[in-house]
């Protein structure tokens, strides 16, 4: 698909990190909390996509990812709303000479319909699963229009990674609360979307629990587990003090290990898995 001509017309989240994507990795690339979540993401993502797997990747940013999959055998179309995130991740991918594993695509979760109805017209195979890092789905209000155009995209018994951010953080609650913030500390809590910044953008983010997540992708896809992302260790509100403890930040990663399945709801970001048992008719 063609990037969006007009980068007024992007969602306003889109138009938040199309801003950003230059400084994106140097931004967030050095905190220590992210790349603990990002570890653990991804030790789930190798766990659950064999060597060899065609995935489809949602609001794949820079590709960071992207490429860590594609160096372990699996090949990733990367999709992303931002023109510029997209823009940033081809130089990387060209970088790495990575070009033969990792394609790329500027699609809106928005527009995923319509990738779908192009892949589909063409006869394009189907991906054998998709994941999406960090929060993507927080940006987008109606989640049953991506679920369903998923259905359409993923080969049946594919699964979905979702990263998105948890219900009720208890590490960020304590960390906003200390900076006072006590408005923004609840406020994952609301079942409304959500005023959010990034830089200068203002937009509007959802807090699905997984359970309500699940239900907009329960036509076509089943709920098979869910997993706390940054239990213990601390979200990015968090940063930059807790970049300078990397020691203790190793061995919240390690009770993080243990408890990721019990305590889920109560990571910073929670990895829902589903699987698709149908398609649209
Ligand atoms: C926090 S970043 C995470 C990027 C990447 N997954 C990572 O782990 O570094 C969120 C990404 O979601 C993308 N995004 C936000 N809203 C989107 C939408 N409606 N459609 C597609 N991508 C979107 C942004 O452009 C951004 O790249």
């Amino acid at each position: 698909m063609d990037a969006p001509a007009d980068p007024l017309s992007l969602p306003a989240a889109v138009r938040a990190f199309d801003a950003m994507a230059p400084r994106f990795d140097e931004r967030f690339g050095g905190w220590r909390s992210v790349a603990a979540q990002r570890a653990a993401v991804r030790r789930h993502l190798l766990a659950t996509f064999p060597e060899g797997s065609a995935l489809l990747e949602l609001g794949g940013g820079t590709g960071e990812d992207a490429l860590f999959l594609a160096a372990r055998g699996r090949r990733v179309h990367l999709t992303d709303g931002s023109p510029a995130m997209v823009a940033r991740a081809a130089e990387k991918v060209a970088a790495a000479g990575a070009g033969g594993s990792v394609t790329l695509d500027c699609v809106p979760l928005e527009a995923l319909g319509e990738l779908a109805e192009a892949r589909v017209s063409a006869g394009l195979p189907s991906f054998d699963g998709c994941y999406s890092n960090f929060a993507a789905f927080n940006c987008v209000e109606d989640h049953r229009a991506p679920a369903r155009a998923l259905a359409r995209l993923l080969v049946s018994g594919g699964r979905a990674v979702l990263v998105v951010f948890g219900p009720f953080a208890p590490g960020e609650v304590a960390t906003l609360l200390l900076r006072g913030q006590a408005r923004s500390a609840f406020r994952r809590l609301s079942r409304r979307p959500v005023p959010a910044r990034v830089g200068s953008h203002a937009f509007t983010v959802t807090y699905p629990s997984p359970r309500a997540l699940a239900r907009s992708f329960s036509p076509w896809f089943r709920l098979v587990a869910t997993r706390g992302i940054g239990v213990f260790v601390p979200p990015s509100s968090a940063e930059p003090a807790i970049s300078a403890w990397p020691r203790l930040l190793a061995a919240l990663e390690r009770v993080d290990r243990v408890v990721s399945a019990p305590l889920a709801l109560l990571g910073d970001h929670v990895l829902v898995v589903l699987e698709r048992t149908g398609a649209p008719a």
